[in-house]
Parts: C-alpha cells; structure tokens; sequence
C-alpha cells in the first residue's frame, strides 16, 4: 500500500525514465532503463530489474547499475536458464482456497487473497515465481462447465496480475487434489471445460504458469494421466501456447514416491505439442512425507527423497520443480532444507526450481509460514533461501 501511494506520487513527475518502483530491465525487456532522479535501477534477478530508492547517491553506483541492467537487457543469446540457476524461484501463496468445507463461503471470513504488499516484499529480495492457490468450487460455483464467478475471478485475476506486471511468474494452481466438491473428477470433458474457460482468461499473459491440480491422491493412475493430458489439450487449443504447463502426479505428486507410486512410468507418456511441460512434485522431510510435523527424519533426508526423481527426469530427458517443499524451524530441518535445495541446484539441468510452502496472509505462527515480516519460516528460512536465487 505504501509503496503504490509512493509509486504514484513520482509516476506524475517523471520524464522519460522509470517511475518508483517500475521495472527498468532484464531479459526480455524493452522499456526505459533508467530511474527518475533519486532512483536507481537495481538487478533483483536475471529477469527482473526495478527502480528502489535511494542507492544512487553516487556517480559510482549508478553508472555500475547501469552498464548492469543493459548486459542483462541486451543478451539475446544468454541461455534462459545459466547453468547452476535455478528459472522459477519464489513460494506458494496460500489463502483464496482456504475454506475448504464451505462452499462459497465468505470473502474475509473463509478465504482471503494474497497481500501484494508481502509479495512485493518477497519480489524486492528475488523471489520470482508465486503458486497460488485456489478454489475449483468458488470459481466454477455450479458444474465444471458452469460460468465462472465473476468476483472470484476478478480477484484472482488482480493477484496474478500483480504478481506479472511485477516481472514474476504466477502459477494458477487449482488446489483441488483432483476434486470438486469432495468427489473425484472422472469426466475428462468436464475438466477440459473448466481449463478451456480458464486458460482463456489468461491466454495473453507469457508470465502465467497452468497447473493443471494440486496433489492427485488415491486415484486411478489413468485418470491422473488421462486429467493431466486433457488439461495440456484443453490449455493449448485457446491459443496459450506460450506459457508453461506443469502437470501432478498421483499420492500427493511426492517426488519420494514419484517411481514406487506408479507415476513414472505412467505420465513419462504425457505430451505438450508445445514442449513447454514441466513435471511438478512436492516433497515433505517428516516421517511420513505429509509436511504436518515440524521434526525433520534427518539432516539428509532432503537430498535423500529426491534422488530417484532426479534420476527419473535425467533418463527420461524431462524437466521438474519442486512445488511443495518445506520444514520446521529447527536446526535438523535446516540441514535437511539445505541438503535439498543444495541437490536440486546440483542438478538444475533437471530442476528448474522450487517453492516453498507457503506464504499468505492467515498463517499466524503456522510452522512453516512464510509470510514477511514475522511469520515462522520466513524468519528462520529467509536468509537461507536467498541463497539459491
Ligand atoms: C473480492 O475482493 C473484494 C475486496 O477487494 C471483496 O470486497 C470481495 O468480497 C471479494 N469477492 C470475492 C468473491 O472474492
């Protein structure tokens, strides 16, 4: 809120140069590359370069800034994805599916939306990428082919729009574990419905990742192909063939899991005729992998429950993320969470990188919550984190 207010103020004054707080480079980015006065254009990441307050008290600074920002901005022939760095980057952002036994329930009291002043918080520190979360059944209150809730939508819709005009990347994750209204999604047309409708809204924003559902479970696994599949299908024939698609296994997308589940050999066969898919798990470093208890089995289980998953993607020429990963606030976790991240980014010919869970505005002390400024994982996580940018 402040910084919009501020934003604001110096957008009317400024000539020819990036306002407060606007973008002002990075790969791919054509507009100005210089601040208003007292201003400078800072790199946050690879793809993402803002005007912040204040830094250019010096020559020396600005002009370093400077000749920074156009390096970035004028490498055609930079690979997106520099060896050892990881694309995607950022957390899950929790909230709008809150709620989940009342249907539609109520703005403020069931379900909220993500604050964007914590997102921008985040953005500001590097973070680029936000899963966030959200009811099937609110946005599509009657069937799966049903008109979409025009509140609900608009919502949704300025959350990821902020999220995108920020230069970030913002994942539409339909948190339904493969379910609408507590039933198991079986009409494979119905489901494509509901993504044609929905991958419509978004068919012109390239900074927009679809997934197709959160964490399939106790499910025939050919209907976890044969959802998956339609989605891509669905996805593509609105005309979004630019943006990615990242598709979920069966018992909860585990990476642990990912061969003894049966989802390897199953969805290796799924096909995006735009070769823009994306293989997402989720790993959890508690006892039984659900992320419910904030004790770590070990200082190795990170690196440990991703193995097999790594080998799948190297053997099979495919590409993932960790969309789900978190642990408790001790040093075991620490260790485990770093042994993790430290595997991931050790083979990021095959990861394209991870998120936490979860920011979003209701966590209140919640053990892994990574809401700035004071929620439980973002102290204790945050600087490590920062690391793997
Ligand atoms: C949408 O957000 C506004 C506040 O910005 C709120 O008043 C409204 O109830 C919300 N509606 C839904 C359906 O989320």
């Amino acid at each position: 809120m402040k910084s919009a207010i501020v934003a604001s103020t110096f957008i009317t004054s400024a000539l020819a140069a990036a306002g407060a707080y606007q973008q002002c480079g990075g790969s791919g980015f054509s507009g100005e590359t210089t601040c208003i006065s007292g201003w400078t254009c800072t790199v946050l990441n690879q793809w993402y370069s803002q005007c912040l307050p204040g830094a250019a008290t010096t020559s020396t600074t600005a002009v370093r800034t400077t000749l920074t920002t156009s390096t970035v901005a004028a490498g055609p022939t930079a690979p997106a994805t520099p060896p050892g760095k990881f694309k995607w980057f950022g957390v899950n952002e929790a909230g709008a599916e809150f709620g989940q036994d009342t249907y539609p329930g109520l703005w403020g009291k069931h379900f909220t939306f993500p604050s964007n002043s914590a997102m921008q918080t985040l953005i500001n520190q590097g973070y680029n990428t936000f899963r966030v979360g959200f009811a099937m059944e609110r946005l599509a209150p009657t069937t799966l082919t049903g008109t979409f809730d025009a509140a609900y939508l608009r919502n949704l819709t300025e959350s990821i729009n902020y999220i995108t005009n920020a230069g970030a990347y913002a994942v539409l994750d339909p948190h339904n574990f493969g379910r609408y209204f507590g039933k198991i999604i079986t009409n494979v047309n119905d489901f494509k419905s509901f993504w044609t409708k929905l991958a419509t809204q978004f068919v012109s924003n390239p900074r927009v990742i679809f997934d197709t559902n959160n964490e399939y479970h106790t499910m025939d696994q050919q209907l976890v192909f044969d959802l998956n599949q339609g989605a891509i299908d669905a996805i593509r024939a609105t005309g979004a063939t630019s943006q990615y698609i990242w598709v979920e296994g069966n018992a909860w997308s585990g990476a642990w899991t990912w061969i003894s589940s049966g989802n390897g050999a199953s969805l290796v066969n799924l096909r995006d005729p735009e070769n823009k898919m994306i293989y997402e798990m989720h790993q959890y470093l508690d006892t039984d992998g659900s992320g419910t208890n904030e004790a770590c089995v070990s200082t190795t289980i990170g690196t440990q429950r991703l193995q097999e998953a790594t080998a799948w993607l190297r053997a099979n020429k495919k590409l993932g993320v960790l969309g789900e990963f978190a642990g408790g606030a001790n040093p075991t976790c620490q260790a485990a969470v770093k042994g993790l991240l430290d595997h991931l980014k050790a083979n990021s010919d095959v990861w394209t990188g991870a998120l936490w869970w979860a920011a979003g505005p209701w966590w209140g002390d919640y053990m892994y919550g990574f809401e700035p400024p004071s929620s439980t994982g973002y102290t204790y996580y945050n600087s490590l984190l920062r690391g793997y940018m």
